[in-house]
């Protein structure tokens, strides 16, 4: 460029001079070559040498902001990194063992029998009986977990060859932990009528030796073992007894008595021990047993053997009442409606102490029972409930509440909103004539 000055002596020659004008037209043209972008600052171009370049770090607060920042976003991808690795090692460990498993399951077979264990031979051997009778010696599989078995515990047997394949780790019968009774019954001491005595006898003897056991000893006594419930039906035994259970804190296991004959030999008597061995688990409890005459009967000469079977189940009651082994904080409630037919050594002292009475409601008790019964309906105000309760009829506590619920539909039937005298009186009838009607013509009682 600086050429064209000191070049002047080759100004004659005219290539020369094209090449300088033009070389000056080029000159001239660029500043006036029109901006490629308009507006904008032209970015620097990346290329390898911007990449390497270094920024200039200006040590300021900002700077360390960003680099806090960035070792963050650093930390966050190294963690991806693990988990996306970890990801890929755990996946086929997880494969392999379903496959594991479904090996397991093939060798394992399907358990069919559950049986009892009745001696350990060796590490790998056993005795085992099952519910059909005899006794086998068979093989523990090898992955069944030899710590946990013990003579007398439930395991899963091979359906063919018997082997021993599992362990049944739960051996409460869930027959008896259907008899718990988690739900408070809705019943309460409030509900009842009368019977102030034998809510007194039934505290006394099954709550408070539970509670405060210390009593007992102090007088140096020891204190009842059970209570039975006796008298005509509908009296209200079966109510105290849901009455207790609302009130204990204690478990409170409920068993009706027919619950207790079952279908095979020896069940019966098995489903009384494993009642009270539950009972002890979860002492304190109470154990009420509802209807005992189905067990409970006098011994005569047993002709069948379904008969001797329900008196075995009754021996093995009477042997848990004894109890050889203590049976400090479980109480026994009976209840029953037939008590002269009950078999005099349930009832002796030392197994059943206490008998308590439930009479037919007297004059009092009626009034209380009617104003429990009556106490959510509404009256009209001709009703006279005195006429009921002075009555010459007798009446058990179930059909005082007949009667009331009869009153409460009869009005229900002419959709009126109030229940008349006249509602109590053909209730009264109805409930009467049907009380009698259940005793066959002809007979004299
Ligand atoms: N003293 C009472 N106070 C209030 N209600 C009573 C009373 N006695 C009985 N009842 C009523 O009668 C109903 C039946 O009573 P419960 O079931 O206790 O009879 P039970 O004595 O067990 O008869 P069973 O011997 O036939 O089993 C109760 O649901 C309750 O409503
Ligand atoms: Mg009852």
């Amino acid at each position: 460029m600086g050429q064209g000055t000191p070049g002047g002596l080759n100004r004659g020659l005219p290539g020369d001079r094209k090449a300088d004008g033009s070389d000056k037209k080029e000159k001239k043209f660029e500043p006036a070559a029109p901006p490629a972008r308009v507006g904008r600052k032209q970015r620097k171009q990346k290329g390898p040498e911007a990449a390497a370049r270094l920024p200039t770090v200006t040590p300021l607060t900002k700077c360390k902001l960003r680099l806090l920042k960035l070792e963050r976003v650093k930390d966050y991808l190294l963690m991806e990194e693990e988990f996306v690795t970890n990801q890929e090692r755990l996946k086929p460990q997880e494969e392999k063992a379903e496959e594991d498993r479904s090996k397991v399951d093939d060798l394992r077979g399907s358990p069919m029998s559950v049986g009892n264990l009745e001696e350990l031979i060796d590490e790998n051997h056993a005795i085992v009986s099952s519910s059909v009778g005899p006794e086998y010696y068979v093989g523990i599989l090898s992955f069944v977990d030899k710590d946990q078995l013990e003579p007398g515990c439930a395991i899963l047997m091979h359906n063919k060859v018997l082997s021993v394949v599992g362990l049944l780790q739960d051996e409460v019968d869930p027959m008896v932990s259907v008899m718990k009774v988690e739900k408070a019954p809705l019943e309460s001491y409030a509900d009842i009528g009368g019977l102030d005595a034998q809510i007194q006898e039934i505290k006394e003897a099954v709550e408070l030796p539970l509670t405060h056991p210390e009593l007992y000893e102090d007088i140096g006594i020891k204190p009842p073992k059970g209570v039975i419930l006796y008298g005509e039906p509908g009296t209200g035994k079966t109510l105290l007894a849901k009455a207790v259970a609302n009130s204990t804190s204690a478990t409170f296991l409920r068993v009706v008595g027919s619950e207790l004959i079952q279908k095979y030999l020896g069940d019966g008597p098995k489903l009384v021990r494993e009642l009270f061995r539950v009972a002890d688990d979860l002492s304190p409890s109470i154990v009420f047993i509802d209807e005992i005459d189905a067990i409970g009967t006098k011994r005569y000469d047993a002709h069948s053997g379904g008969e001797r079977e329900i008196q075995r189940t009754m021996l093995e009651l009477l042997n848990q009442l004894d109890g050889f082994d203590s049976r400090g904080d479980v109480k026994v409630i009976l209840a029953t409606n037939r008590i002269e037919s009950l078999d005099p050594a349930l009832l002796r002292p030392g197994r059943i102490d206490r008998k308590i009475e439930f009479p037919l409601p007297d004059i009092k008790t009626r009034r209380r029972i009617f104003q429990i019964h009556t106490s959510r309906m509404t009256l009209a105000d001709d009703v006279n409930l005195e006429e009921f309760v002075m009555t010459k009829d007798e009446f058990s506590g179930a059909d005082i509440k007949a009667i009331c619920t009869e009153a409460g539909l009869l009005a229900l039937r002419e959709r009126r909103m109030k229940v008349t005298h006249v509602d109590f009186k053909k209730a009264k009838e109805k409930v009467m004539f049907k009380k009698k009607e259940g005793v066959p013509e002809g007979l004299y009682m």
